[in-house]
């Protein structure tokens, strides 16, 4: 029994981390476009967000609850929790503040509890409380909604992909989404260890010792995280995003070939080669395409541990492999009141929402499972019928 044991961890260890898979350019092109629930006064995802919410206060509560609607609405096969905490601030007199975190999570079907090993999407919604009306549109409304619109364009393709079978083989790995919506990530006075990062704090405090059943494939829900994909501050123009982590370079590498390859396709509306800014300008030219991953090529040894301290840190803290999408330097709209939805560059919003959709693609290994309408597409499809990769 204790070999048999052994064995099977084994297995997974080899297996752990080991699928990533391309998706071809047609599911890149067919990936649906966020125009108009990103309009910042009417659209159905961004706009709801785009208001005070800090943590709370009744603006916090109204986007919990747009979120809240959101998963049941439109995305009703995911599990849906709030983690609750209450903290002191340094300006809260004394009194306790509440702190919700949402986690949406969606697992292959009937899967063990500690078996499903998962992808974190994670962004924070509470805004800072200064200054005065401030929205933080990049801070981070745009990237809590770029999650939500990623999750509805993979939903189907799981759905898919799960009833199709795949994924539900014994000793393949079993692998999921969670989406972390964190608040209380801002400092209410200014940010030292205790006075930032209040959601993200305690969840990570939470699942370190919340083991799942003792035969399972992972310990807890901090270690069923694969990958934690933390998105911050995006959503000005020419963003550009350091690899930070070495023990990470490789996904960094993904989405950078992913970058490269929606580029190349004309379909990253920010650049300034795409056919909308061609038309507009005389000289036909073609620029230098401003990578918001430029890193891709970064040498083993040029990490030097620098990063940046966000919500990732309690959990990598913990053990737990982060992704940081943060701009270094940042935007210049950084903690200022113009951190609004004026100030955000639609395009840039557009083009990480593509780009974070088609890695959560590649890495659920989604090729296939997506409606594409070409001829080219039928050959896909039928193939991977037959389970040829
Ligand atoms: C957590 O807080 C939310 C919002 O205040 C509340 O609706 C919910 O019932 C709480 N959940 C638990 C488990 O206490
Ligand atoms: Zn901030």
């Amino acid at each position: 029994m204790v070999f048999i044991r052994a064995l099977l961890s084994l297995v997974s260890l080899l297996t752990l981390g080991a699928a990533y898979s391309a998706v071809s350019d047609d599911t890149l092109k067919s990936f649906p476009s966020p125009s108009d629930e990103f309009n910042i006064k009417t659209g159905k995802i961004l706009a709801p967000i785009l208001r005070t919410r800090v943590s709370g206060t009744e603006g916090s509560t109204a986007v919990l609850q747009h979120f809240l609607d959101f998963f049941k609405n439109e995305l009703p096969e995911w599990k849906v929790e709030l983690h609750n905490s209450s903290s002191t601030t340094p300006v809260s007199n004394g009194k306790e503040v509440p702190f919700v975190n949402v986690i949406a999570t969606r697992d292959p079907p009937s899967t063990g509890v500690g078996d499903v090993g998962r992808l974190a999407l994670v962004a924070h919604y509470d805004s800072k409380l200064t200054p005065e009306g401030f929205i933080g549109a990049i801070d981070s409304a745009a990237p809590c909604a770029m999650i939500l619109h990623t999750a509805r364009s993979i939903d189907k393709a799981l759905t898919k992909k799960w009833a199709a079978g795949d994924g539900a083989d014994d000793l393949e790995e079993k692998k999921g989404v969670q989406i972390l919506l964190l608040d209380g990530e801002e400092a209410f006075q200014s940010w030292t260890a205790t006075d930032s990062l209040y959601g993200a704090r305690a969840l990570a405090e939470s699942w370190e010792f919340a083991y799942h059943p003792a035969t399972s494939t992972y310990s807890t829900p901090l270690d069923s995280i694969d990958l934690f994909l933390l998105l911050d501050l995006l959503g000005s123009a020419r963003p550009t995003i350091p690899s930070y982590f070495k023990t990470t370079h490789w996904a960094y590498k993904n989405m950078a070939k992913i970058e490269h390859r929606l580029r190349e396709h004309g379909l990253f509306k920010s650049s300034p080669n795409h056919a909308a800014k061609m038309a507009k300008r005389e000289n036909k030219k073609k620029r230098k395409e401003p990578y918001f991953l430029p890193e891709a090529e970064k040498d083993h040894n040029a990490f030097r541990g620098g990063y940046i301290e966000d919500d990732h840190i309690p959990f990598m803290l913990r053990g737990v492999e982060i992704l940081h999408m943060i701009p270094s330097p940042f935007p210049h709209v950084w903690h200022d009141i113009t951190d609004d939805g004026e100030h955000l560059d639609m395009d840039t919003v557009e083009d990480w929402t593509r780009l974070v959709t088609a890695f959560a693609a590649e890495w659920m290994e989604l090729e296939g499972f997506f409606d594409v309408k070409s001829e080219k597409r039928e050959e896909y499809t039928e193939k991977s019928e037959f389970g040829i990769p």
